[in-house]
């Protein structure tokens, strides 16, 4: 039988945060996209409500303009920092899929919005993970405007919804180490 753990445990292990500008502007075909939008899916869920929503733009420009000019239209003058604006702007240049990750709250009173938040969160990571087996770098970012009300509005988002992040997708050239600062044994207690 195929060693499974030891398969799993590589890519958990080697899966890293890549910045978009660590990307190299390769393009993933977007059958590939598909396949990992196929396994966020499969992510647990209390209930069935399956909270997980995703807006893929193939074209990141078109999320990351749109992003720059959030930030314009919302920021005041005294705090707006126009490296910023083109930092978000060209921030797609290099990446090959933007897609915003979305839970959308489900209307079952009794699974706590936690829980709504917990299953989407793991149906992102079964994404970051996906990707890293088909050699996909991947970047998940609350920055800039993600979390602003703004982005809500932008995405027409119920009050209860919530933009969990943005995935930004793509190929590098290089290698990263990963790092751990708390031991293991800190987070743990056996009983
Ligand atoms: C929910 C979430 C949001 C994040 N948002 C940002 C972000 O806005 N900017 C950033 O530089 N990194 C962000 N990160 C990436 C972390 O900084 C990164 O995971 C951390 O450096 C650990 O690196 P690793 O993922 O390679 O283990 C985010 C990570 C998570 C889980």
């Amino acid at each position: 039988m195929a060693d499974y753990f030891s398969t799993i445990s590589t890519i958990i292990k080697n899966r890293r945060t890549i910045k978009p500008f660590m990307m190299n502007g390769g393009k993933i075909p977007d059958e590939q996209v598909s396949q990992l939008l196929e396994l966020a899916d499969w992510a647990p869920t209390h209930g069935y409500t399956e909270p997980w929503r995703f807006v893929v733009y193939t074209n990141p420009a078109d999320f990351c303009h749109q992003h720059a000019e959030m930030y314009k239209q919302n920021t005041d003058a005294a705090n707006y920092i126009e490296a910023s604006y083109t930092n978000f702007y060209t921030q797609g240049d290099k990446v090959s899929h933007v897609i915003v990750a979305i839970m959308e709250r489900g209307n079952l009173p009794k699974i706590p919005v936690f829980e709504e938040i917990a299953a989407t969160a793991a149906a992102i990571q079964n994404i970051l993970l996906g990707a890293t087996a088909l050699n996909i770098a991947s970047f998940w970012s609350t920055g800039g405007m993600i979390l602003k009300p703004a982005m809500k509005t932008f995405l027409k988002l119920n009050d209860e919804d919530e933009v969990m992040g943005v995935l930004y997708l793509g190929y590098t050239d290089e290698q990263f180490a990963g790092v751990r600062k708390i031991p293991l044994s800190e987070k743990v207690k056996w009983v």
